[in-house]
């Protein structure tokens, strides 16, 4: 794409930090470091098994405010005191946790009205983590209390890296159904929409009766006789996000006011449907991850791939920390699969490849008592003759010699849009089709361009896309007017676009488009949706493939859903020859400006997609790696050097093509090399 930069403002992308970590010069490696489980006299030899392993950062006191501050306003420091002195002294830098993920008892027992209240009214109790009212104003002060009272102790203590707010906002509850938080949602909406006539008018609510004449009858969104207001569900959904946020931001503030040292909170890219990243990206100094493969999918690894890419996306490409994976096998899950043999080395270096310059894990010494006691650890209960352990030591010396490729960037020529709020609106009830869910989509085009050996990022709708050659909307239910122009824009200055069914159909208060289904993006794809036809369960249909468009590719098998779409300037490249629109487009291409639209409007798997896909590259100059099957390429570079990184998921050995020098074993390979089966390489390419 050559074109000049589309018009119109863009939404920010990232964290406005470009710096990095005080005092670390070094990729982190490490982990959460949870002493306060253990008797005092075990630290030391803590501490000299981290310096055996190569450890430069933990992450210490996320869940010790009942230790902290035994009793209101009480805080004994001793203990922590004492954690960081040791810790510094033997060079561990230390991410600081502000314990408020866990209130402790006597909070809960002062503050009664704090707890969180599902939909269907059950109080949440003590006895487990995360289970207060965000909205809750006892909690934002005790949480602010607490947050003020280690940044006025430890601001500004050597051993200090990175404050580590909170722990993973949203988890394990999110909404919360309190009067505290209906009173919130009712302050909040009264922000949004100034009167109740724009909000009764946002919300549709003169069908089936539900216009409010009073601030006071409006409420969350709670268990109904039948399907709750859509809208109204999808403010509720934007409204806990904001809570969590101001949490968060609360705390950070709190904190800045004792200390420079930067502020992050751990996100769960891609796992966590109730915060939006895109916002929270630009609150924190430093973007940081938690990931945790899914033990089921043998190829879970691609999902580890999205979640790296995503958190690198919402970073807007700078540099972000992974503060914690699994070493072995979760406990949390049916069936907790242990790590074969390599396995997390090639876990960790994925992620690394994809952006990350921390690799950190949950948790350094395995608990005995408690909820996750089965969970892997660093160290784990067999101790140092275990295969973990040496596994664990061996990945610290790979760190430690990769060091050069920190701070190094990711490029990708491809975006796939990611909005939280089309997620937020897709998966409410009453929906044309249970079997069209936005993450299937997301999964199978990521899928599709992992096989291809293509970099992806993800992209907000609304921000720039000038960068990329392809965008991909998969099925991006909800897309604002702003948001369909910025896709025009960006095809009519070169890009290339590739939509797929139930896309652009709501805008942001959940109501049809005025025009009909997808009318924002007409204009760009020459087409026009007139009716949805989805398939009955099983049912399947077949795309005739445009020869001149897909040499030899005659035909595909697609599912789910069809269109039956009108053609208004599109080239048809693929038509139904059976199913509910049979003889009718399926598949169309659109030139436009100096870009192409494309429109698939069925859903295909991950093989259908890759011979679709063909042409798709060709229009937006973009070629596939043609690497072995399960062989992970990627790419950090920096102003005047490329790293490529290659891990080999497969049982056989592959060669690749590369001129340059191992970073970790200093060999060259002068045109090609050996990746063993499992194996991971990093090379410094030549020029
Ligand atoms: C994370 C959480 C950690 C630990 C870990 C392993 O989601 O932040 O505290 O629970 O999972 O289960």
């Amino acid at each position: 794409m050559t074109s000049p930069h589309p018009p119109a403002a863009r939404r920010p992308v990232g964290p406005a930090y470009d710096g990095w970590l005080p005092g670390i010069d070094r990729i982190s490696f490490g982990g959460d470091y949870n002493p306060e489980q253990w008797p005092e006299e075990l630290w030391e030899e803590d501490v000299a098994l981290m310096h055996d392993a190569g450890v430069n950062l933990v992450s210490v006191g996320i869940f010790s405010w009942a230790l902290i501050e035994p009793r209101e306003g009480e805080f004994e420091f001793g203990w922590l005191d004492r954690l960081l002195d040791l810790l510094h002294a033997h060079g561990i830098h230390v991410a600081l946790g502000t314990p408020t993920a866990s209130p402790p008892a006597w909070f809960f027992h002062t503050y009664p009205d704090a707890r969180v209240v599902t939909a269907d009214g059950t109080t949440l109790g003590f006895g487990s983590r995360g289970m207060v009212s965000p909205s809750s104003p006892a909690y934002r002060r005790a949480a602010t209390r607490i947050a003020t009272a280690l940044a006025e102790r430890y601001g500004d203590h050597p051993a200090l890296a990175l404050w580590h707010v909170h722990n993973e906002y949203g988890a394990p509850v999110s909404a919360d159904h309190s009067p505290a938080s209906a009173r919130a949602f009712r302050a909040w909406l009264a922000e949004r929409y100034g009167s109740l006539d724009e909000l009764n008018a946002a919300w549709g609510t003169r069908f089936w009766g539900q216009v409010y004449g009073e601030w006071e009858h409006v409420g969350v969104p709670a268990a109904t006789p039948s399907v709750a207001n859509p809208a109204q569900k999808l403010d509720f959904a934007r409204f806990t996000n904001d809570a969590l946020l101001a949490c968060f931001v609360a705390e950070r503030d709190a904190i800045r006011e004792h200390s420079s040292v930067p502020v992050t909170t751990n996100f769960m890219a891609g796992e966590c449907p109730s915060t939006d990243l895109w916002a929270w990206a630009r609150e924190v100094d430093v973007v940081s991850n938690d990931h945790y493969l899914t033990a089921s999918d043998p190829r879970n690894h691609v999902g580890l791939a999205l979640a790296a890419d995503l958190t690198r996306s919402v970073a807007g490409g700078k540099p972000w920390l992974l503060l914690e994976h699994s070493t072995s096998g979760v406990n949390w899950q049916p069936r907790n699969v242990a790590k074969r043999p390599g396995e997390m080395a090639r876990n960790s270096l994925s992620h690394l490849a994809r952006g990350a310059d921390a690799v950190m894990f949950f948790q350094w010494r395995a608990s005995r008592s408690g909820a996750e006691k089965f969970h892997s650890a660093m160290l784990p209960h067999a101790g140092t003759t275990s295969r973990v352990w040496r596994e664990v030591v061996e990945l610290g010396a790979t760190v430690e010699a990769l060091q050069e490729v920190r701070g190094s960037r990711v490029h990708a020529d491809v975006a796939i849009l990611w909005d939280p709020e089309s997620f937020w609106a897709q998966d409410l009830e009453w929906r044309p089709s249970v079997d069209v869910r936005h993450r299937e989509r997301v999964d199978a085009f990521y899928d599709r361009f992992w096989r291809d050996g293509v970099t992806v990022d993800f992209a907000h709708p609304e921000q720039d896309l000038s960068g990329y050659r392809l965008v991909v909307a998969p099925a991006s239910y909800l897309l604002t007017a702003t948001s369909a122009a910025n896709l025009t824009s960006f095809v009519e200055h070169g890009g290339t676009l590739l939509v797929s069914y139930f896309s652009g159909v709501v805008d942001a208060n959940d109501a049809v488009h005025a025009g009909g289904f997808g009318a924002p993006l007409r204009t760009v794809l020459g087409a026009r949706v007139d009716e949805f036809c989805p398939l009955r369960e099983g049912d399947v249909q077949h795309v005739s493939l445009d020869g001149s468009v897909f040499p030899g590719s005659g035909s595909v098998v697609a599912d789910v859903w069809a269109d039956d779409l009108a053609v208004d300037g599109a080239q048809v490249v693929g038509t139904y020859t059976d199913g509910p629109v049979a003889g009718g487009p399926a598949i169309t291409r659109n030139r436009f400006g100096a870009g192409t639209g494309w429109y698939l409007s069925t859903r295909l798997d991950i093989d259908a997609l890759g011979t679709v896909l063909d042409p798709v590259y060709a229009d937006a100059g973009i070629a596939r790696s043609g690497l072995p099957d399960e062989l992970e390429v990627v790419h950090r570079r920096n102003d005047d050097v490329e790293y490529l990184i290659a891990i080999n998921h497969a049982d056989q050995e592959h060669r690749l093509t590369v001129l340059g020098t191992d970073v970790v074993n200093g060999e060259r390979a002068d045109g090609a090399a050996e990746v063993a089966a499992g194996a991971v390489r990093v090379f410094r390419v030549d020029g």
